[in-house]
């Protein structure tokens, strides 16, 4: 496994727990040291467990050495990352390309070389070119096993997938049966379980990961405009999206609306979809609208907020209840709560924070004065004019209003999450607004 980062690693780790020895290689010192301890410099629930049990049980391994892993594997799978290039949406492809030579100067025999990074339509052909440029010498083939896995769930999703999309190169005779062998193989304990694995061509996988996640983030913009519409025309949605969900086309989930998607995955891959799109000559509207959609939505929530708080934040106290772009996960990349809260201090609102593992990753991304990082949500709540939810961890879902409300010098509760029921927060004498209910 060449990389030892978010995908890298769940991944050796669940290929480990099913009775494979895998090696993973990283380069980043510190990290190295770091894994090299049973320790998980992450924050994915379950995997320092699974990590720690795995070395102990010898299946798992980490070195920096590329050579000394690849001796002898049978795959081999390049989970580097693949971040936006200087801002024009394209995925940079520099560490996919730089693992693909290390690997080939490594090999010592066949091998599947497997792309498990996320990247464009056309980099397994182009990394086969790579190695068959420098070995020509090697049999071996390419295969793209892209990850689903959602941050905060990842293991699960990995052990119970909703499918296993593996593609191979159906252009080279007779290598496709024996990539497709080895793939089998590492995932047999899945076919007890009768999860779907479903074999395409390289080409056909690489694209089925930018595609569902724009179709996703699709639905999560979709819902969005039509939170806005009912708090138009007066109509609830979340009896909408169950109204709609239960039908099995569209389906229940990705259908609660909210501050707008964040992460690492819906914003990079739906840029990069849009690049594919853009240079294969072919139309991606539906994706430009969703992120369009997507980015004015997280650019209004801050007005949003200014009129739930009487026209205007100024000199008042706001406690941000979560700022992750989802709860179960530290990660800060593109939360909705980075744009919002630089809004609300540029406006001369003071900001009382607590989020419960992302605090850390959060600093250096937010405005440096006007905000405070507290203990716990209480804490955030003591002396606030609003409370404002931005992620729905569990632990705030937990909170009786009644408990911050005599601790508040305000009313006002801004629910971007919709974590609580408008009529006992109208009860409990809040001046309550969420999102696309009626208030
Ligand atoms: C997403 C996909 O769900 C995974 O299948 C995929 O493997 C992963 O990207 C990836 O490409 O690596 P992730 O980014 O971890 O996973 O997070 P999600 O749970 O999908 O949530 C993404 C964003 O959408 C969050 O900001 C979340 O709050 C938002 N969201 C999600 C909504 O606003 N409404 C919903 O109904 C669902």
């Amino acid at each position: 496994m060449i990389g030892g980062g978010y995908v890298g690693l769940v991944s050796a780790a669940c290929f480990a727990e099913f009775g494979t020895e895998v090696a993973v290689v990283e380069t980043h010192p510190g990290r190295l040291a770091t894994l090299r301890k049973g320790e998980i410099p992450i924050y994915e629930p379950g995997l320092d467990k699974l990590v720690s049990e795995n070395i102990e049980a010898g299946r798992l391994s980490f070195g920096n050495d590329v050579a000394a892993a690849v001796a002898g594997a049978d795959a081999i799978f390049i989970a580097v990352g693949t971040p936006p290039r200087n801002g024009d949406g394209h995925a940079d492809l520099t560490y996919v390309f730089a693992a693909a030579e290390q690997v080939a100067r490594a090999m010592t025999g066949y091998a599947v070389i497997v792309t498990k990074s996320t990247v464009p339509v056309g980099t397994g052909r182009r990394i086969a070119e790579t190695v068959r440029r420098l070995r020509p010498d090697l049999a071996f083939d390419v295969a793209s096993n892209p990850e689903f896995l959602r941050e905060g769930n990842a293991i699960g999703d990995f052990m119970k997938p909703d499918r296993v999309v593996i593609g191979t190169d159906t252009d080279q005779p007779g290598g496709t049966e024996r990539a497709q062998e080895i793939m089998r193989r590492l995932y047999r304990p899945l076919y007890v379980i009768e999860a779907p694995i479903l074999f395409t061509s390289l080409e056909s996988s690489e694209l089925i990961k930018y595609a569902a996640n724009s179709f996703l983030a699709m639905k999560i913009s979709f819902i969005n405009e039509m939170a806005d519409l009912c708090e138009r025309v007066g109509a609830d949605v979340h009896e909408l999206a169950r109204g709609i969900g239960m039908d099995h086309r569209i389906g229940r989930k990705f259908l609660h609306a909210g501050p707008g998607y964040g992460g690492s995955c819906f914003p990079k891959d739906t840029l990069a979809l849009m690049r594919i799109a853009q240079e294969a000559g072919a139309s991606s509207r539906l994706v430009e609208a969703t992120v369009q959609v997507n980015d004015a939505r997280k650019a209004s929530m801050g007005a949003r907020i200014m009129s739930a708080c009487g026209g205007s934040v100024r000199g008042k106290t706001i406690a941000v209840f979560g700022l992750t772009f989802k709860p179960g996960t530290d990660d800060m990349r593109d939360a909705p709560s980075i744009p919002i809260i630089h809004r609300l201090i540029e406006n001369g609102a003071l900001v009382r924070a607590f989020d419960p593992a992302g605090m850390t990753a959060a600093r250096p991304l937010l405005p440096k004065h006007d905000i405070t990082y507290c203990t716990d949500a209480i804490d955030a709540a003591t002396g606030a004019n609003a409370v404002l939810v931005l992620t729905e961890w569990n632990e705030f879902r937990a909170i009786s209003p009644d408990r911050h409300r005599d601790l508040m010098t305000g009313k006002v509760v801004v629910d971007l999450r919709n974590i609580w029921e408008p009529s006992s927060m109208a009860r409990a004498g809040f001046d309550y607004s969420s999102v696309g209910r009626p208030e």
